[in-house]
This record gives structure tokens, sequence and C-alpha cells, in this order.
């Protein structure tokens, strides 16, 4: 079944997300991209992209993102948030958090956050995030893109060791009932961040992270180190403890991997 919004906006329980405007198109160059264009020309919160195909689909760090027709969730969320800008890394734990949820509410997988955002199963990355934000006189805004893997398809094969999809460990979903579910469930985490900062999602956060209690090796643009993911602090700091010293590591400053792994 496509991700036409006939399809499934039926099982949307939001109050904004997907809600007013919900602009599908088969194929697309990023829904990252055209949802800025969007919000540039004033798109409402909650305004959602998606589609079938991206031909520029990006990922982190300028990588590019493959997104095969129909093999995946390829999504953008517009969101205006009612927060400092600040807050707005934590963000990008909402949508992680929701991702989670949503690809178990349907599948019955039981994905995991990486800190601080990708999704990873059987120790292989099934979504990553790419958060992107603007400012404007009024405020700024947020466009959160999430790729999540469904068919085997959706990733080169040459990334077969590092990243994996649903089908590779379920039936295949329906697509709709994943959009529906995450949409509800970042609205949600969006309003308890809102509300109550990192401690608004932290508990369920520190469940759902892989990351905490393992060995990570830190690699910043100056030095690496190797600790115990010990916490997440109220800024969404990683605290590690290495031999000598627990160090804050922040989300975008560095990449984080598992000393035994890719997790
Ligand atoms: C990563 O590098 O892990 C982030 C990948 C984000 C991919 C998604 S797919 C939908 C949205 N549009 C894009 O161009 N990128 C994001």
């Amino acid at each position: 079944m496509s991700l036409l919004p006939a399809h499934w906006t039926s099982l949307l329980q939001t109050r904004a997300l997907g809600r007013a405007v919900n602009h599908y198109e088969h194929t697309l160059t990023s829904t990252n991209l055209v949802l800025k264009d969007m919000a540039r020309q004033g798109a409402p919160h909650g305004s959602l992209c998606l589609c079938e195909c991206q031909t520029a689909g990006r990922g982190r760090m300028d990588r590019t993102w493959s997104s095969p027709e129909g093999q995946g969730v390829w999504l953008s969320v517009l969101l205006r948030p009612n927060m400092p800008v600040e807050s707005a890394p934590l963000i990008t734990f909402c949508c992680a958090l929701a991702m989670t949820k949503a690809v178990r509410q349907v599948t019955s997988l039981d994905a995991k956050v990486k800190w601080p955002n990708d999704l990873v199963l059987q120790g292989k990355k099934l979504c990553g995030i790419l958060l992107e934000m603007g400012f404007e006189a009024q405020g700024y805004y947020v466009v959160a893109g999430t790729g999540l893997n469904v068919r085997r398809g959706a990733y080169p094969p040459e990334l077969a060791a590092r990243a994996t999809s649903i089908e590779e460990c379920a039936d295949i979903p329906d697509r709709g009932a994943i959009v529906a579910a995450y949409l509800a469930a970042l609205e949600d985490a969006l309003t308890a961040v809102e509300q109550h900062g990192f401690s608004g999602i932290a508990q369920d956060f520190r469940r759902e992270c892989i990351t905490l209690g393992s060995q990570v090796h830190v690699l910043g643009a100056d030095n690496s180190f190797t600790g115990t993911a010990e916490d997440i602090d109220e800024t969404g700091a990683l605290l590690v403890r290495t031999e000598s010293e627990l160090r804050r590591v922040l989300a975008g400053d560095v990449s984080v991997r598992g000393v035994m792994g890719y997790v």
C-alpha cells in the first residue's frame, strides 16, 4: 500500500501533527528540503511531507541517504516548538523515542535508541533522524526528517553489515500505520519536553537508550576517548565515565561508537 494520506489518515490521533498540511508526492528530492521551503513560506506547525522515493535523500554530516521507492518511510515534520531554542536538540530524542514506540506498536519489534538519534535493531541501524533548523523574526522552526528502513532494498547491499530493515526481522508492516503511530508518539513527547524539558521524557528515553551502560568510543573534532556511558543529563548530554573523570558529551559534536561494534 502506498503512503498516500488517504490510506492512513483515518488512523491519525494527533491534534496538530499531520493535520493541517499533509504533503505527499510519489517522488521528490528530499522531504527535508521540500518542507524547509514550505516552512519559509509560512507552513504551520505539524505540517508533514512524505513520499515513496527521494532522489536526493540526505543524512547527517552531508551524507546521502538511500531512499528507494516503497522501501521505507521517508518523512519530515515541521515543528514550531514552544520552548527556548537551546532546548531544540531535545527534539531529536523525541523523534527517536516516537519511532521506537511506533515500530514496537505496529511490528512488536524491540528497536532501541542509540544516543542521540539512531534506531538500532539487533546491532544494526534501522532508522536515522536529521534535524534542521530555521530562524524567523517570530521564532524558530525545526524540520525533523526520519528515514526508516522497512524493506531490505532500503539500503545499498554494501551497508548490509551495518544496516537492517523491518523486513529482516518481522512481517512487512503497514507503513501508514507506522506514520500515524509515529506522529502521535512524537506529539506526546514534544508536549512533554515543552512542559518539562528533558525530564518530561527522561524515564522513557533512558529505558529505550541502548547506549547507557555500554562501553563507547567518542570521536570528537579535537580528541577521542573511551569510557562507559553512565547517564544522560537534563540537557540531553551523554555522561561518559573514563578512567579519570566523568565527561559530558554533547549531541552533534561527536560520533559515538560501541567499542565492541557498530552500536
Ligand atoms: C542519518 O544520517 O542517520 C539521518 C538520515 C535521515 C534520513 C531522512 S529520510 C527523510 C528525511 N529527508 C531527508 O533527506 N533526510 C531525512
